[in-house]
């Protein structure tokens, strides 16, 4: 049976005429065209024409990656665009909702009431897993998204598939799993399950085991009808040309991506290895990602001691549940091994 998506739409973004850039309104089959459309300036350098406003050539290409087809991909300034775009793109301001599972990461929240939509909070229990029932009994007609990020940021973990999925079967709305750190799990990601589950979206970027957190790339991952939906509020341009270049050529760098995944997976067990030896360290969570959360006595002071030993860590302890923990990155050999000495000295001095 075909899906139904009238139900996730909003009336006023159906009724509206979405921007059609210049270049998406003529087939140019391969022609050598004169191209006087834009009001760019003619003189040929790198940039003076305006990008491809629909990425054909990229997406095509990620399409390919990631085993599915073009029209199921929509590609974003980082993916902290594409979660403010889905969220004006689905929710009502003043009436829908979106859920979050705290501790979390924050872009969720904060677009959501950046564009007047409320917040449902449903905390994670135990192990800093899902509370599945809980999620499922406060979701209403009015919960619109809810977001899940697998591997969780700040608590590194990976959530339980079988728990995720039971969400997805029975929650009315969309589900959105963030899978940023999918590289650094051996957990598949979700994108297996497109073709199952309509309501389903799967987010990855390019900023974090791809290395390219300065060029602002996202993925999505979705129904055709649902990114055809998405593209209606798409800003025109909201790639830009380097980055688009830049995010081609990395495809084919994915044997040096790997190496650089594996060297951090090995690096992840040998600094939590040294941590545990580190008596004010009083927890370290497990981690699937390319960081490591820890609880330590105070947070508050060994992030001050470490910032005196030149090395910032991110204080996590303002998140829900995270009193006294620090998040830290994986960074280079040489910038671990300062972080471990910088450790020992801390408990030394
Ligand atoms: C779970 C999660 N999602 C999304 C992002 C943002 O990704 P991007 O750099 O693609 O905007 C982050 C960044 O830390 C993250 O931790």
């Amino acid at each position: 049976m075909k899906p139904k998506f009238n139900r996730f739409f909003r009336k006023s973004i159906l009724e509206l005429n979405p921007y059609k850039s210049a270049r998406e309104e003529y087939k140019n089959e391969g022609r050598e065209m004169i191209l006087l459309d834009a009001n760019e300036n003619p003189f040929q350098s790198s940039f003076n024409r305006y990008p491809d406003p629909m990425q054909v050539d990229l997406k095509s290409k990620i399409a390919t990656w990631k085993n599915v087809r073009s029209e199921q991909v929509y590609l974003s300034n980082g993916s902290d665009e594409f979660i403010s775009q889905i969220i004006i793109a689905f929710c009502e301001p003043g009436e829908d909702h979106i859920m979050i599972v705290p501790p979390t990461f924050g872009m969720y929240k904060v677009s959501a009431l950046t564009y007047g939509v409320q917040v449902k909070e449903i905390p994670l229990i135990l192990n800093f897993q899902l509370d599945t029932n809980a999620i499922l009994q406060a979701a209403n007609e009015k919960s619109k998204i809810i977001f899940i990020p697998t591997p969780n940021n700040p608590t590194a973990n990976s959530f339980d598939a079988a728990e995720i999925e039971i969400i997805i079967k029975n929650f009315s709305g969309l589900v959105v799993l963030d899978e940023a750190y999918i590289e650094f799990t051996d957990n598949p990601s979700f994108i297996e399950m497109l073709e199952k589950y309509s309501n389903l979206i799967v987010c990855q970027t390019f900023s974090k085991a791809q290395g390219m957190a300065g060029a602002r790339l996202g993925m999505a991952f979705a129904h055709p009808e649902l990114i055809n939906y998405i593209n209606r509020i798409k800003a025109p341009y909201n790639l830009n040309s380097l980055t688009i270049n830049a995010a081609i050529n990395r495809l084919n760098e994915q044997d040096q991506v790997q190496n650089q995944v594996d060297f951090m997976i090995k690096e992840r067990k040998r600094i939590i290895s040294d941590l545990n030896q580190i008596n004010f360290i009083k927890t370290i969570y497990p981690s699937d990602a390319n960081f490591i959360m820890v609880l330590v006595d105070n947070s508050s002071l060994r992030y001050q001691q470490l910032l005196d030993h030149n090395i910032v860590v991110r204080n996590s302890s303002k998140n829900f549940g995270c009193k006294n923990t620090l998040r830290i990155s994986l960074g280079l050999k040489k910038e671990n091994d300062a972080l471990i000495k910088a450790l020992y000295n801390i408990e030394n001095q």
